[in-house]
């Protein structure tokens, strides 16, 4: 560890678990003070993290997280938009089967959760002319499956919405950037297999094995992996990255 992150305050949303947990984990190890949140805190956190219980898919909860972040952390440095809707979002039947509900979920939770946040903790960035901002997507923004088409509609929504901001805000000292993510193995990945291998009638075993054919590096993603890319984009190595869209999915992606 280089400690390049000493003296940073960061935000990331959904630190509980998964590549969330991963992301918290690293800037820690980076030096930064690290405040999460999640609807409930079900996995230890590391000693140190501070944690603030909401629920983003409402605008009292993320405006519960940004003022508690705010109070506890004062200026903030760095902003990974982690949080996403990962319960049920495979629909066997196709896109038409999404219930409204469930595309109210996506875009609340996906979008407009970063939105929200974003806007709650941009001014005190641009106020200081410093800041480093991340939203985590997903492949299936460019490559869309009909069965999670909320999902995609969501994470391709929030891509636009990551350069726009990069632009309107590059000039004011702040950095905007997005991951696109392949398969990563967390508990989310694991609820998406469960329910694939239903809808198809197959074992767990076998449906993680078709994915897995699918990777060009011929394994999944580890949440670690995402997160030595976020702590690149929040550093100063990265000062010359905004509006960047960084694909990392072992080479799934089958476009240029
Ligand atoms: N894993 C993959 O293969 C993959 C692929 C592409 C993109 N991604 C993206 O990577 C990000 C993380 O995914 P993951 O697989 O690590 O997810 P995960 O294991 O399901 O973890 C999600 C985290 O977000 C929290 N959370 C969920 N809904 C929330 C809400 N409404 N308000 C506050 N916190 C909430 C969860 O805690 P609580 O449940 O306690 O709230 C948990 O801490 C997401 O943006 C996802 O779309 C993942």
């Amino acid at each position: 560890m280089t400690k390049t992150l000493i003296g940073k305050q960061a935000v990331v949303t959904g630190g509980t678990s998964g590549i969330g947990a991963a992301i918290v984990q690293y800037l820690q190890e980076e030096g930064a003070t690290v405040l999460t949140c999640a609807r409930s805190s079900k996995e230890i956190l590391p000693p140190g993290v501070l944690f603030v219980q909401a629920d983003l898919s409402t605008i009292e909860g993320t405006q519960r997280l940004a003022e508690q972040a705010l109070a506890t952390l004062g200026a903030i440095d760095i902003l990974v938009n982690n949080v996403a809707a990962t319960q049920h979002l495979f629909h066997a039947a196709g896109s038409m089967a999404i219930e409204d509900t469930a595309w109210e979920q996506a875009l609340s939770v996906n979008l407009l959760s970063a939105v929200r946040l974003d806007k709650a903790l941009l001014p005190g960035m641009l106020a200081r002319r410093s800041g480093a901002i991340i939203h985590i997507s997903s492949g299936t923004a460019r490559v869309p499956m009909p069965a999670m088409l909320h999902y995609a509609a969501s994470k391709a929504a929030l891509t636009t919405y990551s350069k726009g901001l990069a632009l309107d805000v590059a000039s004011r000292g702040v950095r905007v950037n997005m991951a696109t993510l392949g398969m990563v193995e967390t508990p989310g990945l694991d609820r998406d297999q469960h329910d694939i291998a239903q809808a198809r009638g197959i074992d767990i075993a076998t449906a993680r094995q078709a994915a897995l054919h699918r990777i060009p590096l011929g394994r999944f993603g580890q949440p670690r992996d995402i997160a030595e890319l976020v702590g690149f984009l929040v550093s100063d190595r990265a000062s010359w990255m905004t509006g960047s869209n960084v694909v990392i999915d072992g080479g799934l992606m089958p476009t240029v």
